[in-house]
């Protein structure tokens, strides 16, 4: 079957121009459905004729918003960051995929580069970084009342939205109250002298993650997923959202990518193998580079030493640091 073949069946239960792509990749079928509400039923018999077509292939049919509507811009006013170069955003179209433990040791990891690093935890729903980093409580306020003074921990620089937000507020209040808090958090920090801020941003596609894109003059974005299909759906939507907002993406990490028995030392792709590599292909992205899941790099992150800072000559934290290479490569540093 060819692609052109895939999108003729397409138009069958889809309209033509719902159809954002109709991608055919080793043995992954892709069809991306933009503008529509969800519709399962329509998708799942696509999806069956297709896989009678193509037995052996990994179907899916993937639901997308064109944000372009409203989305523009040039309109809108960004947040004036001082004492800051460059800001790159780490997403996930999903929870839990090991967002900031990427960010925290790709923040360490530019820093092994040369860089001055900030570090600012975004993510109102969950945010880790204080832990991982091993700081606490809110950062100090100036003399004036009028700024915060960020944490410094490891040399980088860091404050994080946990100290603002009352973990007390209901889910459905946070996102309303977050963005203003957010740029709080961000505007009114004494950054000292930052080469290049690292954002863990709060997961999915959701309206705050919007405003962020819109408000903050991000360099860009790094997509961390796992390589497991229903990651990488999520991280194809994460893509979209920041490509159509005009926000660029950097590429995508492949985060948890196999697992070393730590007694035989035996590999195993538990969550499949290259997925996200895939992935960043067919859309068109950079692959930025995959970290396998660890024990060490879990107990680092858990336990406030990260091991790009505890262990910064160990395989894994050069991994990192060929993916801070390549950021750097690219946004022009
Ligand atoms: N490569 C890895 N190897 C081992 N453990 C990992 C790895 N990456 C992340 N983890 C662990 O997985 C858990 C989730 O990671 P993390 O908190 O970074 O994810 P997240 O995407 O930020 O999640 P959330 O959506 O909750 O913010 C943590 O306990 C972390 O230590
Ligand atoms: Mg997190």
């Amino acid at each position: 079957m060819t692609e052109q073949e895939l999108f003729d069946l397409s138009i069958k239960y889809f309209p033509r121009e719902n159809i954002e792509s109709t991608r055919i990749l080793g043995n992954r079928v892709v069809v991306q459905i933009k503008n529509l509400a969800e519709d399962k039923v329509r998708a799942e018999e696509l999806k069956s004729v297709v896989q009678k077509i193509l037995p052996t292939h990994k179907v899916s049919v993937i639901f997308v918003t064109s944000a372009e509507v409203n989305l523009g811009v040039a309109q809108i006013e960004k947040w004036q960051i001082n004492g800051v170069k460059k800001i790159i955003g780490v997403a996930s179209g999903k929870g839990g995929v090991g967002k900031s433990t990427t960010a925290v040791n790709l923040a360490l990891a530019l820093a092994n580069c040369g860089q001055r690093v900030a570090l600012v935890d975004a993510d109102i729903y969950g945010p880790s970084v204080p832990t991982m980093l091993g700081y606490e409580g809110s950062p100090l306020t100036t003399a004036d009342g009028e700024h915060f003074n960020p944490f410094l921990e490891y040399g980088i620089q860091s404050v994080s939205i946990g100290a603002l937000i009352d973990r007390n507020t209901p889910l459905i209040w946070r996102g309303v109250k977050a963005c203003g808090a957010i740029e709080q958090l961000l505007t009114q920090t004494l950054w000292n002298n930052v080469d290049i801020m690292v954002l863990d941003m709060p997961p999915g596609t959701g309206d705050i993650l919007i405003t962020l894109s819109q408000r903050i003059d991000f360099a860009g974005i790094v997509i961390v997923s796992t390589p497991q299909d229903i990651a990488l759906i999520d991280a194809v939507k994460g893509v979209n959202m920041f490509k159509k907002i005009g926000t660029p993406v950097l590429g995508i990490v492949e985060n948890m990518s196999w697992f070393v028995c730590p007694h035989c030392g035996k590999r195993t792709d538990i969550f499949g193998f290259d997925g996200a590599k895939e992935t960043a292909v067919r859309l068109g992205e950079n692959f930025l580079g995959d970290i396998p899941l660890d024990m060490v790099i879990r107990a680092g992150a858990d336990n406030g030493a990260p091991i790009v800072a505890a262990s910064p000559d160990s395989p894994h934290s050069k991994a990192y640091e060929q993916i801070a290479h390549k950021i750097l490569a690219q946004i022009g540093i």
